[in-house]
């Protein structure tokens, strides 16, 4: 089945293993995604996912992070990013934390959070942070899951596009979770995006107390 809707314009940010990435290139490449990915920066020269990239004709940015501040770092990113086009960013595995300023220089006010897109490995807003499902195996928890959420200014903040779960085998372990959790992930990732890029979601506060700014996606036909 072909996607509808318009192409995105991608740039990816990853930093190890790649599979969310390659799922996003193959997804791509047999058009299930709408999606034209322009660059792949990685902080880690070498890393396997820049293979990845170059075996999908992506280009590759590496820009190590070691022997730079925070923000040295981040500027090269911005510099990078300056001459491509591009309308989102996906996070699919980058493992570094960024400043304030660096979210909010891409903060979209219509949003509330930065054109940026995140998977993260855990039903947020539980066990956020590093290493979600050796986190859930810890805690005992009976259901884990993955969600798909814009950045926001705090850790793994941002309001939710797509949460799945799957339950927890007695016998799991982190990494048994863990090869169960990717599995899902690389489908929901290219689901969120598909959404994205079909449109006709909005931001709102919708019911909550606090004005916490939610996706609200639009209501398929057959449900109304
Ligand atoms: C995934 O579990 C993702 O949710 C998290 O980092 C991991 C990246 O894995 N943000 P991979 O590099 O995509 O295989």
């Amino acid at each position: 089945m072909e996607a509808c809707g318009r192409t995105i314009n991608l740039v990816a940010f990853a930093s190890g293993r790649g599979s969310n990435f390659k799922s996003i290139c193959e997804a791509a490449r047999s058009k299930r995604l709408r999606a034209r990915i322009a660059a792949l920066v990685t902080n880690v020269p070498g890393a396997p996912v820049t293979e990845i990239a170059r075996s999908y004709e992506v280009p590759v940015i590496e820009l190590d992070h070691r022997g730079k501040t925070r923000e040295e770092h981040e500027r090269g990113i911005l510099k990078a990013l300056d001459g491509i086009e591009y309308d989102w960013i996906v996070l699919a595995g980058y493992m570094r934390l960024f400043t304030t300023s660096f979210v909010e220089r891409l903060w979209d006010e219509s949003l509330s959070a930065a054109r940026m897109i995140n998977i993260h490995p855990s039903l947020l807003p539980a066990f956020s942070g590093k290493d979600g499902y050796a986190q859930a195996i810890e805690y005992g928890v009976k259901v884990a899951g993955a969600t798909v959420h814009l950045v926001g200014t705090g850790l793994d903040d941002g309001p939710i596009l797509m949460q799945r779960s799957f339950e927890v085998r007695d016998d799991d372990t982190a990494e048994s979770l863990m090869a169960r959790g990717l599995e899902l992930e690389h489908k929901l990732y290219i689901e969120a995006l598909s959404k994205l890029g079909e449109g006709g979601w909005k931001i709102s506060t919708g019911p909550s107390q606090t004005g916490r700014p939610r996706m609200v996606w639009p209501v398929k036909r057959s449900e109304q």
